[in-house]
């Protein structure tokens, strides 16, 4: 009865069950998502170990079905500093320049790496090292510099960077030509904003004055990697920790995590890219990327995303 009713749907509409997840086949991992031009855009990690981890590919589509492939938008080559293992883009526009935040060299203390910032004139690159050096490439608070999420304020049009691995997050606040930090109020540079469970990859969103503040939880390279999110009332917190909004299914995929969120410019519809590990895998770099709903209850709260194969249709943008 059941496969009967499974293969009827097929047939009858063949469309609504074309797998679009994940977007390509190729391990990607970290998608970064925005809206640049009218079209979707993702910024992923090409995920390989990380001496192979050498470079950024970035895709656009009109529909997040239909994605087109820019290839090594920014190389190790690009970057003096850089030796191995870059990871976790972010992109931003400012000014008429697309910023391309990303990780390089796995940075332990003592060694140089971290989060750098590099400059182009389109959002697929390519790309220039803009400062020669890493933006951040100490150890503050315990956080590794990585998986840097640049984001700007809506309210004050202030830029900040939230970034941070081995369990802690740090926000700074980046200048105006994002060269360098600009001191919080109080005079610091660096303020540590680690909700319980953090491990990495933070990302913010702002919905009807309400400060999303997001991560990942677990061993990126295991089944239970997950996401997490708590609520404030500004970017610097203090957050309430929600809870957990996307994990394994058995039925879909493990390792579910280090996602961003694609905002539509009416605020209508929120899709949210991630990776995940299909289930005939276990390798830690085995990571597909993938888009799905993302929805608020009436509270405010994000439901639990439902991983799909069919994936989303996202509409047009203006
Ligand atoms: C980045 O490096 C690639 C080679 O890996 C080179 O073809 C490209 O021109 C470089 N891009 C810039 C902006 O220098
Ligand atoms: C960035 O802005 C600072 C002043 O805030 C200025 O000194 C510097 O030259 C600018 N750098 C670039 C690359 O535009
Ligand atoms: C998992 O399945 C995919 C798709 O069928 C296949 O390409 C891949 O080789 C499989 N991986 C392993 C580890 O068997
Ligand atoms: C997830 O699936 C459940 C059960 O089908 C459904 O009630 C819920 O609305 C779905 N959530 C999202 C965000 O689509």
């Amino acid at each position: 009865m059941e496969t009967f009713h499974i293969f009827l749907s097929l047939f009858l509409f063949p469309l609504s069950t074309t797998p679009i997840n994940p977007i390509t086949s190729t391990f990607y991992a970290d998608p970064e998502a925005s809206i640049f031009n009218s079209l979707y855009h993702i910024h992923p990690t090409y995920s390989a170990p990380y001496d192979q981890q050498t470079f950024f590919d970035a895709f656009t589509s009109s529909d997040l079905v239909t994605w087109t492939k820019h290839e090594k938008i920014l190389t190790i080559g690009n970057v003096s500093w850089a030796t191995r293992a870059m990871w976790a883009p972010s992109v931003i526009k400012n000014g008429d320049k697309y910023y391309f935040f990303f990780s390089a060299n796995d940075v332990h203390e003592g060694e140089i790496g971290g989060i750098g910032v590099a400059v182009g004139d389109s959002p697929v690159g390519p790309f220039s090292d803009l400062l020669g050096r890493p933006l951040i490439g100490e150890i503050i608070n315990g956080a590794q510099p990585i998986d840097g999420f640049v984001f700007r304020d809506p309210i004050t049009s202030a830029h900040y960077l939230y970034y941070g691995g081995w369990g802690h997050c740090n926000v700074v606040r980046l200048n105006s030509n994002f060269t360098g930090l600009l001191p919080f109020i109080d005079g610091t540079y660096y303020k540590e904003i680690t909700p319980e469970g953090y491990v990495e990859g933070p990302f913010m969103l702002v919905r009807n004055g309400n400060y999303y503040f997001m991560w990942s939880e677990g061993g990126w390279g295991g089944p239970d990697y997950r996401v997490a999110y708590a609520m404030g009332n500004n970017p610097l917190g203090p957050f309430v920790k929600q809870g957990v909004i996307l994990e394994q299914d058995i039925n879909v995929a493990t390792g579910a995590g280090h996602h961003s969120v694609f905002q539509l410019p009416d605020e209508s519809e929120y899709f949210i890219a991630y990776h995940r590990r299909p289930l005939n895998e276990t390798d830690a770099n085995a990571r597909v990327v993938c888009v799905d709903r993302m929805e608020f209850d009436q509270d405010g709260k994000i439901l639990k995303v439902n991983m799909t194969f069919e994936g989303v249709v996202g509409p047009d943008l203006p």
